[in-house]
């Protein structure tokens, strides 16, 4: 037996399973098929499959090409005048004399969770006793009946009498011994690099991102792995909806402390960290007002740490509805697979601004996967209300760090303009700096209560009307160019032309620093630059 699916699957069957759910990908699923056909032919076992699509019952066997189908004609659909009559193969299993294992697609959505729909309650109620029938019939007769399906969500009163398998994203190994198989010609450390930019995938997306990248033409090893990295990007995109980053370094103004944290869990990643049995922390909180840079901060620490960064925004969620619990698992088992990786929950408490049941469970759910998971995620969410978070996720011992992240202070806001600054105008880079001591404090002053988004979005006026300044309306191609020199009166105009939300807002804004405090460490230290001795305490300005 090839396959670690399989393998669970008659481990039930020899157990005297009679009914089994199987949970795997639909991508899977001829694979799937083959492997059970091949391993019933192995032990002279029948194997017929059914699908709710054309009702009729084949009997599957493998050769050379892959997969045979052969209708069975003892069983013939009946007319369809009741909902039920789909799924007379239900009964048809109960006495028929044939004998082995049936496979059977599409009865799943019946047997999730309760709907208000009488006609679908009856109709589920119908599948439900008719399965309890299978196995009581079936319990002395070498019968199973397998539930295949993409999502074996099982409601309550079924879940107890069928035992569940859910196909897990291939380990490593499996992945090794896959590709080995597929491309021969590679080099051991070639095949250990591509199964390093496959992990997160089925086989078979593997299969065809590798067929989708050799299609047209020869290409080495290092244009695959990369083109199966980008691959890969898309379809956890489509998938999971998550963007899957490996950002670059990016240089972050202020925010010393919380930048030591990331730090600290760098070393924490050694070997000789997990000698001494230190963990991560189990999640980290950053809670502050919007555009003070949670996500930003988030990024930066990918890069810090030497880890992929996994973008999930946590309010979308509840938007699947039915299904979001199984996408949150499916989620969370990628995660689990990929194993060193961050996990960034944005706008986490979006998702509880309903306060209804799905956000409960889904919280329960993260909780759970927080508590008992090994393998090694740093998870970090962010939120500017963090009293929107059911408390079960605040208390201590769930995000065992809570920062606050609050309005820049003098000397945070003069590295954070020259981190910008510097991307336009190339006095500010290589520690550089443009303008004078007397300068600074003046647009430092003008920039109270400015977060980071906002000193962005000043820097990047003034970038904008410098250039119209320099250049006329008809600017032909130049040979060399002058620098780009952003002047103080730009930024000061931009100031100008823009109310900060701490101002417009000041009471929402207040209100949530307030509130950070109460439950965040600082996540920068007491301002202890030159330009701080303008920070007097007069407005409540810290
Ligand atoms: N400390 C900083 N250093 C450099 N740039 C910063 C900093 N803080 C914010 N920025 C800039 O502001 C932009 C927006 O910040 P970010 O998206 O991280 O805010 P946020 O705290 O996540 O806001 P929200 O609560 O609305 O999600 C960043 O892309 C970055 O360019
Ligand atoms: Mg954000």
């Amino acid at each position: 037996m090839n396959n670690e699916l399989t393998k669970q699957i008659f481990g039930l069957i020899k157990l005297n399973n009679k009914l089994i759910a199987v949970e795997s990908p639909l991508q899977e699923r001829v694979r799937l098929l083959i492997n059970l056909a091949s391993e019933c032919q192995r032990l002279d076992i029948n194997c017929y499959l059914w699908t709710l699509e054309d009702d009729a019952l084949q009997q599957l066997s493998t050769n050379e090409e892959g997969l045979s189908l052969k209708t069975v004609n003892q069983y013939q659909a009946s007319a369809k005048s009741r909902r039920e009559h789909y799924f007379e193969i239900l009964r048809f299993w109960k006495t028929t004399d044939l004998e082995g294992i049936l496979i059977l697609e599409g009865i799943f959505p019946w047997l999730g969770s309760a709907t208000t729909d009488p006609d679908f309650f009856l109709t589920a109620e119908w599948i439900k006793s008719a399965l309890i029938n299978l196995k009581l019939y079936n319990c002395n007769a070498n019968k199973t009946a397998i539930l295949l399906g993409s999502n074996a969500s099982l409601s309550s009163d079924i879940a107890p009498e069928v035992p569940t398998v859910i196909q897990q994203l291939p380990a490593t190994l499996e992945i090794n011994s896959y590709l080995s198989q597929v491309l021969p010609d590679y080099s051991h450390s070639d095949i250990h690099a591509t199964a390093n930019a496959s992990i997160g995938m089925y086989l078979a997306d593997i299969g065809y991102g590798i067929r989708q990248a050799i299609a047209n033409h020869e290409i080495t090893p290092d244009e695959l792995v990369s083109q199966l990295s980008a691959y890969k990007i898309e379809l956890f995109k489509r998938i999971y909806s998550i963007q899957f980053l490996q950002p670059p370094a990016t240089p972050i103004g202020g925010l010393e402390l919380m930048q030591s944290a990331f730090k600290t869990y760098k070393r924490l990643l050694t070997t000789l960290a997990k000698a001494y049995n230190l963990r991560l922390p189990k999640g980290i909180l950053l809670i502050g007002p919007p555009g003070t840079g949670k996500s930003y901060s988030a990024k930066a620490s990918s890069a810090q740490l030497g880890l992929p960064l996994i973008i999930l925004e946590w309010g979308s969620f509840r938007s699947y509805g039915n299904l979001a619990e199984y996408k949150l698992k499916s989620l969370l088992a990628l995660v689990d697979r990929i194993n060193r990786v961050i996990l960034y929950l944005d706008d986490f408490d979006k998702g509880f601004a309903g306060d209804d049941d799905l956000s409960k469970r889904l919280a329960g759910m993260l909780l759970t996967w927080m508590q008992e998971r090994t393998s090694e995620v740093l998870i970090i969410a962010s939120a500017n209300n963090i009293q929107w978070l059911p408390p079960e996720l605040t208390r201590s011992g769930r995000f065992d760090e809570i920062f606050k992240v609050d309005l820049p202070n003098y000397g945070e806001r003069h590295e954070i303009f020259k981190i910008h600054l510097a991307r336009f105008d190339p006095r500010f880079r290589d520690r550089g700096d443009g303008y004078s001591e007397e300068e600074w404090k003046r647009l430092l002053k003008a920039t109270q209560r400015c977060v980071g988004a906002e000193i962005q979005a000043i820097v990047e006026r003034a970038a904008v009307s410098s250039f119209c300044q320099m250049f006329g309306d008809d600017v032909s191609p130049l040979q060399e160019l002058p620098p780009l020199g952003i002047t103080l009166s730009a930024l000061l105009a931009a100031r100008q032309s823009m109310n900060p939300l701490a101002i417009r807002e000041a009471d929402r804004v207040e209100s949530m620093r307030n509130i950070a405090a109460l439950h965040g460490l600082p996540s920068s230290p007491i301002d202890s630059s030159i330009y701080s001795l303008g920070n007097v305490d007069i407005f409540g300005e810290t």
